[in-house]
């Protein structure tokens, strides 16, 4: 396999008090199979060997599944390849020379707790809303690996795909109308204090690792307008 050089910015931030900013290194060895979350190794083995502090990152399955994973590579949450995960992402693109920037996921509702390492407690606050293993086992029915990503790649830092994803599935995991009605209630209240709003941009569904539609994105107005309008969904009670 051929190798090829990179020189990789990559953002270092002490602590969430402290400003952080990009440091340079030099990979040598870097190679088109090679992943994003396999260069930083590459960049902690020198780090490491040179006594000094490894890039702190988040990670887990290395295999695009179990969501833990999410870095910017680019401008681009989870990196340029569309729809896989940072640890699925391969540096293919790149040739000899280049430069390659990696950042945290960027969103306000994820603030950055080191180097590459982001809180996505925003996630588990929404999913809590809506009992969090029944939310859970919504979102895994629906496919959504909880990575966050739909809501870095968002100007409006909306989490509107990962949000309508869940909603989607919910409603065949409630005992009844009223259960369904104040699940998703309070999913959406606290989707808006967590997240931005939906703007359909659509960003959302290029970086999405779980290539989720977004035929997704409809389900937040449709529960919405549902929980208002009940006398008029199609399955309340006729008022005649
Ligand atoms: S909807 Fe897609 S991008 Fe958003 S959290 Fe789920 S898997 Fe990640
Ligand atoms: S490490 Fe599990 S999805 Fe990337």
């Amino acid at each position: 396999m051929s190798t090829f050089s990179l020189t990789v910015d990559v953002w270092r931030q002490p602590s969430p008090e402290e400003p952080g900013d990009f440091t340079a290194y030099d990979v040598p060895d870097a190679s088109p199979d090679m992943t994003v979350l396999e260069l930083l190794d590459r960049i902690n083995a020198q780090l490491e060997a040179a006594g000094e502090d490894p890039v702190v990152f988040d990670d887990g399955c290395r295999e695009g599944v179990c969501g833990k994973c999410g870095v910017t590579v680019d401008g681009v949450a989870h990196g340029p390849e569309r729809n896989a995960a940072s640890c699925m992402q391969h540096l293919g693109a790149y040739r000899d020379g280049d430069r390659v920037r990696i950042e945290p996921l960027r969103a306000a509702s994820f603030p950055v707790k080191r180097d590459l390492s982001v809180d996505k407690k925003a996630l588990r606050l929404v999913a809590k809303a809506g009992k969090f293993p029944v939310a859970m086992k919504a979102l895994a029915n629906g496919g959504c690996i909880s990575c966050g990503a739909c809501v870095a790649s968002c100007p409006n830092g909306s989490g509107q795909l990962f949000v309508g994803t869940m909603l989607r599935e919910l409603p065949p995991l409630a005992k009844d109308d009223a259960e369904r009605r104040e699940r998703s209630a309070r999913v959406i209240d606290a989707s808006e204090e967590q997240f931005g709003p939906c703007s359909l941009l659509g960003d959302c569904v290029e970086v999405c690792p779980a290539g989720l539609p977004i035929e997704n994105l409809s389900a937040v107005a449709q529960e919405n307008l549902r929980n208002r309008f009940p006398r008029r969904s199609r399955d309340a009670p006729d008022p005649g």
